[in-house]
C-alpha cells in the first residue's frame, strides 16, 4: 500500500438515480415517490432553450413544495459552453430553498470547470448564508473529460460523484454506436464464424472507477438508452457494479 492512504467515497447510497426534465414538473411527485436514491433534475439536454427559464422555476418551486424524503436531491445545470449554467447556479442557490443537496455539472472536461462552479456556488452560499454546503457531482463525457479524468476526480472537496455518460461520449470520441451503453453491434469479435460482443464500454468505467476510488468520489455508471430492454439494461448494470461502480442512472421509472 501507498504511504497515502485511499480515501473513502461519501458514506450514503447512490444505487439509483433518477432523471426528470425541469420543464415537466408533473413528473416530481412520482419522482419523489420513487425508490431511487438521488433525484436528479434536469436543466441541461433534456430542456430546451425557450424552456430553461420555467424548468429553472418549476424546480426552485419543487425545492420548497415537494417532500423529498431522504433522497439525495441534485439539479443538473446546464454546460460551461452554453449561456444558460451560471444563471441555473444563481437563481438555484439565491432562490431554491435549503432542500438542494447538489449540483450535477454535465460535460466537463477539465478540473478547472469544476473550480468555475464550486467558486460561484461558494460565493452564493456566503452571499446568502445558506447553511448546507452544496456537493458537487459530475459527468464524465467527452473526450477531454476521460482524458482528464484524474484532475477531475482530484478538483474539489465539494466533489462526491462522477457519472460517465455513454451518449455525448460516444458522439465526442466519434464512435460508430448503435445504442446508447450495452451492446454495440458493430463491436464483436469473431470465433470460427460466431460473434462475441465485448463491452466498448469497459476501458472508459474502469478508468473512471480508478479515478473515483484514488480521490474519495462515487463512480456512477450513466444512462441505458433503450428502457424498454429490461435485461440489456440488467447486464449492464451489473457489469458496472462487477467493475466498482456504485450505481447507475434511470430516466424512466421501469
Ligand atoms: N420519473 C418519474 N415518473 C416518470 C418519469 C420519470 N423520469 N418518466 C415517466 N414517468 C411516469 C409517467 O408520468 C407515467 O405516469 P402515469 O402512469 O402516472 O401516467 C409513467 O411513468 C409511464 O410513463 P411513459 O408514458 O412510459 O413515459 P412518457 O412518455 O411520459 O415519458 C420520457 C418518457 C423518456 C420522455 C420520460 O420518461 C422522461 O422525460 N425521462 C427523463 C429524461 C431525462 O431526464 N433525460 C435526461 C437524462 S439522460
Ligand atoms: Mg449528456
Amino acid at each position: 500500500m501507498s504511504f497515502r492512504i485511499q480515501p473513502p467515497a461519501p458514506a450514503r447510497p447512490n444505487r439509483c438515480q433518477l432523471f426528470g426534465p425541469g420543464s415537466r414538473a408533473a413528473l416530481f411527485e412520482k419522482m419523489a415517490a420513487s425508490a431511487a436514491d438521488v433525484i436528479n433534475l434536469d436543466l441541461e439536454d433534456s430542456v430546451a432553450p425557450d424552456d430553461k427559464p420555467t424548468a429553472r422555476a418549476n424546480i426552485i418551486a419543487a425545492s420548497h413544495e415537494v417532500n423529498w424524503g431522504s433522497k439525495h436531491l441534485s439539479v443538473r445545470i446546464n454546460g460551461l459552453d452554453t449561456p444558460f449554467w451560471y444563471r441555473d447556479v444563481v437563481d438555484l442557490l439565491e432562490q431554491g430553498s435549503e432542500r438542494i443537496d447538489q449540483i450535477m455539472i454535465p460535460k466537463v472536461g477539465c478540473a478547472a470547470d469544476v473550480y468555475a462552479v464550486d467558486a460561484l456556488v461558494a460565493a452564493i452560499e456566503a452571499a446568502k448564508g445558506r447553511k448546507k454546503r452544496i456537493s458537487l457531482e459530475v459527468i464524465v463525457e467527452s473526450a477531454a473529460g476521460i482524458a482528464h479524468v484524474e484532475e477531475i476526480a482530484a478538483s474539489s472537496p465539494r466533489l462526491q460523484a462522477m457519472s460517465l455518460g455513454a451518449a455525448d461520449f460516444a458522439a465526442s470520441m466519434g464512435m460508430a454506436t448503435t445504442g446508447i451503453g450495452g451492446i454495440q453491434e458493430n463491436y464483436y469479435m469473431l470465433r470460427e464464424g460466431s460473434k462475441f460482443w465485448p463491452d466498448p464500454w469497459h476501458w472508459a468505467q474502469a478508468a473512471i472507477v480508478a479515478a473515483c476510488r484514488t480521490h474519495g468520489v462515487l463512480p456512477v455508471d450513466g444512462p441505458f438508452g433503450d428502457f424498454s430492454d429490461d435485461e440489456g439494461f440488467r447486464a449492464q448494470a451489473r457489469r458496472s457494479a462487477t467493475l466498482g461502480m456504485v450505481g447507475k442512472w434511470a430516466i424512466h421509472p421501469k
